[in-house]
């Protein structure tokens, strides 16, 4: 297989939270500056909510009045392109960051306690670094926790922190809530201790996190692009060797996300299903294959050939994933020549995949790609994300958005009855400091 050339990205500028907040007698008090900010869910709304604040309060003016100076972070939730499924498989994939983001404010502590509290759902949670072991929760903490726990066994010892975070992205969409979240606190966590940030070493920190301590074997894709996405870019992101190159976005096209406000509960377990599937092909291809260690290593004639050696499901599963990566590749080339149309083909073909062979999609999902397929100025349509709901990307021409935007949600609520967040997106920086 083709390895593609691969650059650095570069650095994130985003400014600003839309929040104050101060910490009096071990509790966080949160003084909410801006309702109209703090009750919506759109993210553009809420930097425009944080302009508005910035100039009544700048963060180091109001620090300044309150005695606690935290500084400031954020990290993005993403759409993926194109390459589903092929993070745990070694193979490519093509996310970019989003406008959504997770957002902290974080002081470091004169002891060892990490405490958080969490804006949406207005809970905190404290952990001790200094006991001997952790349990897991089994709720949103775990995944700052388990961040903070992965930082230190990967050798960074770390402060105590006070941690308030808020999150534009949506919970149980397929958009990285929780990488978003595991990203921040990581940041924040590296920083205080007076760390510095390499954004690859913190994605495998956070990847590990939800494998170890969240128990989710998720590819590290979600954290990958949280912490190294480019503005106005998608990624193209070697899984194995962890090489990034950016790919611009024509202008004349846009990124849509759909939201199909489903999820079905399945999902973790038939996630990591589809993981043991992968591996199973991987173990009873090797006597034929040779040196293979991931379905990366197969080409689609090679598991042709060998295709007697798999039960049925696990062919299927693996030709999801040898011709998916087969796909990205060729979307990194046309979308690198501007042939939208043929990078919406792609699209298409990988929706049929994950549907008919690695059977993630659902029904009310497979109708909003439908649904968006046949709409005027629409060069292609999928499912994004780990499966089974959640949201739908499409790459539709600029002058055709506002349309495309009305008519998939009257038409995927006249089928279905739930009523679709459709929303334009432009890529922005990975993961990184807001200024204050
Ligand atoms: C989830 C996982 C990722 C990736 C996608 C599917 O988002 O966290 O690692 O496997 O599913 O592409």
């Amino acid at each position: 297989m083709r390895a593609p050339v691969l650059v650095p990205g570069r650095a994130s500028s985003i400014t600003f939270p839309f929040w104050a907040v101060l910490l009096k007698n071990a509790v966080f008090v949160i003084t909410q500056v801006d309702d109209t900010a703090l009750s919506s869910s759109h993210a553009r709304v809420l930097f425009e909510g944080g302009e508005h604040v910035r100039h009544r309060f700048t963060a180091r003016g109001f620090c300044r009045t309150v005695r606690w100076a935290p500084q400031l972070f954020r990290a993005p939730g993403r759409v993926n392109l194109i390459g589903e499924h092929t993070d745990y498989n070694d193979g490519f994939v093509m996310p970019a960051a989003l406008e959504f983001e997770a957002q902290a404010a974080a002081a470091a502590r004169e002891d060892r306690l990490i405490r958080i509290h969490s804006l949406n759902n207005g809970k905190s949670a404290e952990i001790d670094l200094s006991a001997e072991t952790h349990t897991p929760r089994g709720d949103w903490t775990d995944y700052a926790f388990g961040v903070a726990v992965m930082t230190e066994a990967a050798g960074k010892p770390l402060k105590g922190a006070d941690i308030l975070v808020s999150s534009t992205v949506p919970v149980g969409s397929g958009l990285s809530s929780s990488a978003a979240l595991e990203v921040v606190v990581g940041y924040a966590l590296l920083s205080l201790s007076g760390h510095d940030v390499d954004t690859v070493e913190l994605a495998k920190i956070c990847q590990k996190a939800e494998n170890d301590y969240v128990g989710m074997r998720c590819g590290i894709m979600d954290q990958f692009i949280s912490c190294n996405g480019v503005h106005d870019h998608a990624l193209m992101i070697d899984c194995r060797s962890l090489d990034r190159k950016p790919v611009p976005i024509d202008p004349k096209a846009r990124i849509v996300v759909a939201n199909s406000m489903v999820h079905h509960a399945l999902a973790d377990g038939e996630y990591n299903k589809r993981r043991q599937s992968c591996e199973e092909g991987v173990r009873l291809l090797k006597p034929a294959l040779g040196d293979i260690t991931a379905l990366r290593d197969v080409s689609f004639d090679a598991l042709e050939e060998n295709r007697d050696f798999l039960p049925d499901l696990t062919y299927r599963r693996c030709r999801h994933i040898v011709t998916e990566n087969e796909r990205v590749l060729a979307a990194a080339d046309v979308l690198e020549r501007g042939d939208l149309e043929a990078f919406g083909q792609l699209m298409n073909a990988s929706h049929a995949s994950m549907r008919d062979d690695y059977e993630i999609s659902c029904a009310e999902v497979d109708t909003l790609v439908a649904t968006a397929q046949r709409q005027p100025g629409v060069f292609g349509a999928r499912m994004t994300g780990g499966g089974f709901g959640g949201c739908v990307v499409s790459l539709v021409a600029a002058d055709a958005v506002d349309g495309f935007i009305d008519a998939v949600r009257v038409a995927y609520r006249e089928a279905t009855g739930h009523t679709s967040d459709v929303f334009a997106c432009a890529p922005q920086d990975g993961a990184g400091p807001l200024a204050g």
